[in-house]
């Protein structure tokens, strides 16, 4: 079976994945480093609001612009890296799609715009494959890697597009555009009370006087939207190009692989191709699964090495317990492989003693990844 580094070499656009926490951004930046090293032209995306990813590649702080990341034994210009903010983001795309700069401005110092920016759930994941987007079509590098943002759920990722092309859906928005949406909440309530209702509502949470910063926003946005649906289609052309390859990122721990299972059966479904698998975290048994160790014989060498019984009792019963965990960990592990398509390629990385913030660490965890 082919190996990750196979992958890397097949696929021009790699999208790490999977649940919060389990390793996403280090992953992401590891196999970059290994794919420029092995030199290739490689550019990593990323979305982490920790700067993770920045710390991970000692780098201080990665603008919205991808710059090129000096990190030893790589060529210079071979890695770049992009960081991405969600506000720059969404403003860069106003900035290419709106028709003239009156109405970029007006659409920029809308508050409503501001708010939808920050923190519409989905928008970052959308910016990042929009993004993604431009950064292929550009043809600047061989291969781009992308770490998905931190959410709660790695399909978050998937369906972000298609959830905000619904949100933008061309017939809500004629809806709001109306003139009444510029009248008063008096006229409103004549209208519709369970609207004006809500828009009281997302009055009090935001501050904005909703009803005429939403009409003015959609007014001036109108425009924009027209080549959304377009633009959402691109984007899952992409994600479904053969060149393309999901790589999930997954701790082997119950809940996580819960949803890494459901996280698969989706991209499936989706017609997405996902191309490998890393349990990352995992702890292995020492002697291996066929041969379980006992507590005695350990105790015996223990004693032997550091003279002190309690001393050695203490680390008989700590050695015993990572054991149990291991095994844990691997039957979980091999569980799980017996559901995946014979040719994903699967790959554990342990737990290491500290966090991964150095290019040595991310160097130390390639001997794992790249295992065939
Ligand atoms: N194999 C490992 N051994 C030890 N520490 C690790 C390992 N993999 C990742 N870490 C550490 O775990 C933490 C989380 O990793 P990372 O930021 O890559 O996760 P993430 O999936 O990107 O998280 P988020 O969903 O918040 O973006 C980091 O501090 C990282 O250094
Ligand atoms: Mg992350």
């Amino acid at each position: 079976m082919a190996g990750l580094d196979e992958v890397l070499r097949r696929h021009r656009v790699v999208i790490c994945a999977g649940s919060g926490g389990v390793g996403k951004t280090t992953t992401a930046a590891a196999l970059a480093v290994y794919a420029a090293l092995s030199g290739r032209r490689t550019m990593v995306l990323t979305i982490d609001p920790a700067k993770r990813l920045a710390n991970a590649l000692g780098v201080r702080a990665i603008g919205g612009i991808g710059s090129a990341v000096t990190v030893e034994d790589v060529p210079h210009g071979m890695l770049s890296a992009m960081m991405l903010d969600q506000k720059g983001a969404w403003d860069e795309l106003v900035q290419r799609h709106a028709p003239s700069a009156e109405i970029r401005d007006r659409i920029q110092n809308n508050r409503f715009y501001q708010h939808l920016s920050q923190s519409f759930a989905g928008s970052q994941e959308y910016m990042a494959i929009e993004q993604l987007c431009e950064l292929h079509a550009s043809g600047a590098y061989d291969l781009i890697v992308v770490d998905t943002p931190p959410t709660r759920h790695a399909l978050d990722f998937l369906e972000a597009p298609q959830r905000l092309a619904d949100f933008l859906d061309r017939r809500v928005v004629k809806w709001f555009v109306r003139p009444y949406f510029s009248a008063s909440w008096a006229t409103m309530r004549f209208v519709n009370r369970t609207v004006g209702f809500l828009f009281r509502r997302l009055e009090e949470a935001t501050g904005i006087s909703a009803l005429v910063e939403v009409s003015e926003f959609f007014t001036a946005m109108s425009g924009l939207f027209e080549g959304f649906e377009p633009r959402v289609r691109r984007v899952y052309k992409l994600l479904r190009a053969a060149d393309t390859a999901f790589v999930l990122v997954a701790t082997p721990e119950e809940q996580v692989l819960g949803e890494a299972e459901y996280f698969t059966r989706k991209v499936r479904e989706l017609r997405m191709s996902l191309s490998a698998v890393v349990f990352n975290r995992s702890h292995r048994e020492m002697a291996g699964s066929r041969r379980s160790v006992r507590a005695e014989d350990v105790l015996k060498v223990m004693k032997r090495a550091v003279g002190s019984a309690s001393l050695a009792t203490k680390l008989t019963d700590n050695f015993i317990r990572y054991e149990a965990i291991g095994r844990g960990d691997g039957l979980r592990i091999e569980a799980f492989r017996r559901v995946l398509p014979k040719d994903t390629v699967c790959v554990e990385v342990p737990n290491f003693n500290s966090d991964l913030h150095s290019v040595a660490d991310l160097r130390a965890m390639h001997r794992f990844l790249m295992a065939a």
